[in-house]
């Protein structure tokens, strides 16, 4: 059964929440939309918006394939001071940048695509505006999936790419012209260092100091690990941002890898651009099994958006997450508190919660999903763990959607997204 506020598209594909943006008195989301299929194929950019942050309408399709590839994906900014010059400052244009994605090759390039009504998009005609061509001295086979920031420390714009097993950072003054400030190895600063996409960089206040968060979603070979997690996942990274590359702080090593979500469905989430929270949405869904999943006219979903928060803890920093819409009373909330050593059913024969001393863990019913035999007897796909970082009684906060729940344990700490 459909979702009652968990975006899907009417119909066809989608995957990861794109370009997402408050602007002209509404939160837009752009997405990975595939229309004539309920399997990934040609990417396209789909359009929804939303004045509420649950309801959301289906606009028209903003960026179809062409002849540089598929629309892969990327991110928006509301060009306020029209460096671009695709708008006015009366009328800023909103500019897209995403990778174009060439099968042939595979090629990927990063090109942009503006708008003044919001609802529909000119390709600019210098694309792409960052060149990767086998031919080029540097080419990378992975190269996606920009985030477009202000760069509020040095001025003008960053984006912030993955790059094989890289983040790398490129800077603008013009939103055309990029040019490549740093970059950072994950692997090398306490996190997981395999394929990375779709990056983002935001900043949060913690004990009166600014952080910088790195956020990205990875691909790992699950054969060199043993920590039961699934191949497709998040992780980020706090530290300092200089306004040409982010390092990461030494706490921040010592911790990691750290989670954003520790249940197996929250995928390429990202924060919205122009708002003063920083808000993340992602695609509740896993590569590792969405395609065996039953679906009908449509397939792929998006959480709801979590306003995020860095807090202290006794293990050190950790985001910490709560629910952002204008109204949660049209959502099926449950609260409730559980002491360690006490388990419960979230959603009878389909989800249980249970404390522990130090863990919270998530059993899901091995019947998900139905027709997928054998592949979900592994614990990666219906037992989720994670490590507290505090003491005492959890409280618990669960949304419960038609197939899909988000858990919100010690207080927004441990956050787990699950399929049902
Ligand atoms: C992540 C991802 C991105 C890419 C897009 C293609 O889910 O693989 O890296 O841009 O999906 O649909």
């Amino acid at each position: 059964m459909r979702n009652r506020y968990h975006f899907s598209a009417k119909k066809g594909w989608i995957n990861d929440p794109n370009g997402m943006i408050f602007a002209g008195g509404k939160y837009h989301l752009f997405y990975q939309y595939y229309p004539d299929d309920i399997k990934w194929g040609p990417m396209h950019w789909g359009h929804a918006t939303s004045c509420n942050l649950s309801d959301w309408d289906e606009q028209e399709t903003a960026l179809f394939p062409d002849d540089l590839g598929m629309i892969f994906s990327g991110s928006a900014i509301l060009d306020t001071e029209n460096v671009s010059g695709f708008g006015s400052k009366e009328k800023p244009a909103m500019v897209l940048m995403y990778t174009s994605h060439d099968n042939e090759g595979p090629t990927e390039q990063q090109s942009i695509a503006y708008s003044t009504d919001y609802i529909h998009f000119e390709k600019y005609e210098g694309n792409p505006v960052i060149k990767n061509t086998p031919e080029m001295s540097g080419y990378k086979k992975d190269f996606r999936d920009p985030k477009i920031v202000k760069n509020t420390v040095i001025g003008g714009f960053t984006a912030v790419f993955a790059s094989g097993d890289k983040i790398e950072f490129y800077h603008s003054d013009d939103l055309k012209n990029w040019e490549k400030t740093g970059e950072f190895l994950p692997g090398e600063n306490g996190g997981f260092g395999e394929l990375c996409e779709c990056p983002d960089l935001f900043s949060l206040e913690c004990d009166g100091k600014t952080y910088y968060v790195l956020l990205m979603s990875q691909a790992i070979d699950t054969s060199k690990r043993d920590d039961g997690h699934l191949k497709f996942f998040m992780q980020y990274f706090y530290g300092d941002f200089d306004g040409k590359t982010f390092t990461a702080s030494e706490g921040c090593k010592k911790s990691g890898p750290l989670y954003p979500d520790f249940g197996p469905d929250n995928y390429a989430a990202v924060t919205f651009a122009n708002m003063r929270e920083a808000v993340m949405l992602g695609w509740a869904e896993n590569w590792d099994y969405v395609n065996d999943t039953i679906a009908t006219d449509y397939q792929g979903a998006m959480t709801l958006p979590r306003k995020v928060s860095l807090v202290e803890t006794k293990e050190g920093k950790r985001l910490c997450f709560e629910v952002y819409v204008s109204d949660k009373t049209s959502l099926d909330v449950r609260k409730f508190s559980l002491n360690p050593g006490e388990k419960r059913e979230v959603v009878a024969g389909k989800l249980s919660l249970e404390v522990t001393g130090d863990e919270i863990i998530v059993t899901r019913d091995k019947a998900f999903p139905a027709h997928v035999s054998g592949k979900l007897d592994e614990d990666a796909f219906h037992i989720f763990k994670s490590k507290r970082f505090i003491d005492g009684s959890s409280d618990v906060e669960v949304i419960v959607d038609e197939g899909l729940v988000e858990i919100f344990a010690d207080g927004g700490l441990n956050v787990f997204t699950c399929r049902i």
